[in-house]
């Protein structure tokens, strides 16, 4: 068995986590949560979104936040989903963007309103001006292991989106499992399929957790090799255009799990767990952390994990 020495976590939370909760944090509160999670060690966030505002009204005034974060040894990003998502987060200063395609026709209808061919043809034009303005591009994959409106997913086209991503200038592709239907050899052999294709440092996992494998799938991917984790903070949100699926697998429950193994993220999980507090007072909701939770609870613990 081989795992790896340290993993990079990407947390999502004050993306994927805010744009599916009920409440909408004002701009301050959302750059709170930043600052907070960038002071717990975590130095890869993604802040934001430049969507339509009337389609995910939690993501408007991404600028504003972005403003109101201080930048330390952090790099800012955000969703686009086409040219003038780009204008608006090279206008705000984001540190790299990320563009979100589908192995669903079904989904990326819903999702950004135009097939797969359509938003990879229109992907290929955002990346390429990003980069012209040194901002780095990242690439998901959504859908990966099973789609809310045509159920089972072909790894071929997952295979292909991927591709297509990394051949346009994407540093590192992110497999989604969005609606959080995957299990641990599935997501294995999926990573191995696409690993034929990329470089295993160019593939990242985003498990959410509706199902309650994310953690296993976790495991499953890092012994194939993944090194970059995908996670939110007291397991927030889902996605609006997946209705049922849960929020990302909770960073706190990342954390605890890889520091159990010794592989190092640079994460203090007692900061993790605070922001997380901060993040769940705001909203007026629980943490789905098991880990936020047992803290909470002051059950027993490891001695050495404090
Ligand atoms: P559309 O209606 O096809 O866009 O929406 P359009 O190009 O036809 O333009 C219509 C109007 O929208 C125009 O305004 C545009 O200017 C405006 P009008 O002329 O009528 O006044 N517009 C915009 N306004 C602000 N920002 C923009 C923008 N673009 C156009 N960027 C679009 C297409 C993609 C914009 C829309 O469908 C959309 O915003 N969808 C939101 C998608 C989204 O945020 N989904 C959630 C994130 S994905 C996810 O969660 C999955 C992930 O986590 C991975 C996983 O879990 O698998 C990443
Ligand atoms: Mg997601």
């Amino acid at each position: 068995m081989s795992v790896p020495s340290r993993v990079s976590i990407v947390e999502v939370g004050p993306r994927d986590g805010l744009q599916n909760e009920k409440l909408t944090l004002p701009p301050q509160a959302r750059a709170e949560l930043i600052n907070r999670l960038a002071a717990a060690g975590l130095t890869r966030i993604e802040a934001g979104s430049f969507v339509l505002p009337s389609a995910v009204p939690q993501m408007a005034h991404t600028d504003e936040t972005l403003a109101l974060v201080l930048k330390q040894n952090l790099r800012l990003s955000v969703l686009v989903p086409n040219l003038r998502g780009l204008s608006d987060a090279l206008a705000a200063g984001a540190d790299e963007i990320a563009v979100f395609a589908a192995a669903s026709e079904t989904f990326s209808k819903r999702n950004i309103n135009c097939s797969i061919e359509e938003s990879l043809e229109r992907y290929a034009k955002v990346v390429a001006k990003a980069r012209r303005h040194g901002v780095m591009a990242r690439g998901y994959v959504s859908c990966v292991l099973g789609c809310p409106y045509e159920g089972a997913v072909d790894g071929a086209r997952v295979v292909s989106v991927a591709g297509a991503l990394l051949e346009m200038g994407c540093f590192e592709v992110s497999l989604g499992d969005t609606i959080g239907v995957g299990a641990p050899l599935p997501a294995r052999r999926l990573v191995e399929r696409v690993a034929r294709v990329a470089p295993l440092d160019k593939i990242a996992v985003h498990f959410h957790d509706t199902f309650g494998q994310a953690l296993a799938n976790i495991f499953a991917c890092l012994e194939a090799g993944v090194r970059v984790v995908d996670s939110s903070v007291a397991g927030l949100g889902g996605c609006p255009f997946a209705p049922g699926a849960a929020g990302n697998v909770a960073t706190e429950d990342v954390v605890y799990m890889l520091q159990r193994m010794d592989i190092e993220t640079g994460v203090s999980l007692d900061r993790l767990i605070e922001a997380g507090a901060f993040a769940c007072a705001q909203l007026d909701r629980t943490p789905t952390s098991r880990v936020a939770v047992a803290y909470g609870a002051k059950c027993d613990r490891p001695g050495d994990m404090r």
